[in-house]
């Protein structure tokens, strides 16, 4: 026992000089090491990039109007019919959105486009006019994004149907980038990076 205590300490007395300025070094860095920051923030990029295109914006706002845009629509603009959030976000009472909005695309150009329940996101859930480290903060904190972990985003995009329309959009509207099984994965490697941002 004393033997190998003794072995033990002048192992620890002859690594100390090793050992200790990597500890240091290692604890003085950012808690992500450089390059999982580089290679995630290159994740976020794609998430991003969905996340802000009209398809899905359009429906994540803060105030109390659906956007529509794209070339299909002249230019970003309120939506017309004076529809709003209402209280529970499927619009007012004498305006639901599943007055026009059934659960499948109109196949006519200008016709309402579908699916199962459609209705607006919480107002903190905003992303429609929102900067990349805005709308990237916002997905991390579970005060807003309906308390869920990043896996659970990343399932949500990959399972909702709402979301999924997104790729799927109708006549006349471009949807948005990759896929929903893409997403999902760059999601999983981004928080596997450990979650970066960008700065403002
Ligand atoms: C009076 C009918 C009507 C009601 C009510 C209505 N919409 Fe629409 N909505 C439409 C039509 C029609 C279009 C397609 C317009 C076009 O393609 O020119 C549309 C398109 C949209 C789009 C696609 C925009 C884009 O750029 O991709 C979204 C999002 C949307 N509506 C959200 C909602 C929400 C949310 C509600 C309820 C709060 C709602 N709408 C209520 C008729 C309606
Ligand atoms: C028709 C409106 C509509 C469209 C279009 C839409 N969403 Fe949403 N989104 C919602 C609603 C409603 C919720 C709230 C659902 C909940 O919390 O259960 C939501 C919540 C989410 C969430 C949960 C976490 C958070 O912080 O926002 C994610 C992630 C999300 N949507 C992704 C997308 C993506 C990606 C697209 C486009 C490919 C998209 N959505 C398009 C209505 C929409």
């Amino acid at each position: 026992m004393r033997l190998r205590a003794t072995l033990l300490t002048s192992l620890v007395i002859f690594l100390a000089p090793v050992a200790l300025p990597t500890v240091l070094a290692q604890t003085s860095e950012a808690p992500v090491p450089q390059v999982d920051r580089d290679a995630g923030l290159a994740e976020w990029e794609r998430v991003y990039e969905v996340f802000a295109h009209p398809r899905c914006a359009n429906c994540h706002v803060e105030d109390d109007r659906p956007r529509w845009s794209g070339p299909h629509y002249g230019a970003t603009r309120v939506h017309a019919f004076n529809v709003q959030r209402g209280e529970d976000g499927f619009g007012n009472p004498g305006l639901r959105c599943t007055t026009c909005h059934m659960e499948t695309n109109s196949p006519v150009l200008h016709g309402p486009p579908g699916a199962e329940a459609w209705h607006l996101a919480p107002p903190e859930m905003v992303w429609f006019d929102q900067s990349s480290a805005q709308i990237c903060a916002q997905i991390k904190d579970p005060e807003r994004n309906g308390g869920r972990s990043l896996d659970e985003v990343a399932v949500h995009v990959r399972d909702d149907d709402l979301v999924g329309w997104g790729w799927d959009p109708g006549p006349g509207r471009e949807p948005a980038p990759g896929s929903a099984e893409q997403t999902y994965q760059a999601i999983q490697r981004w928080a596997a990076a450990g979650a970066p941002c960008p700065e403002d």
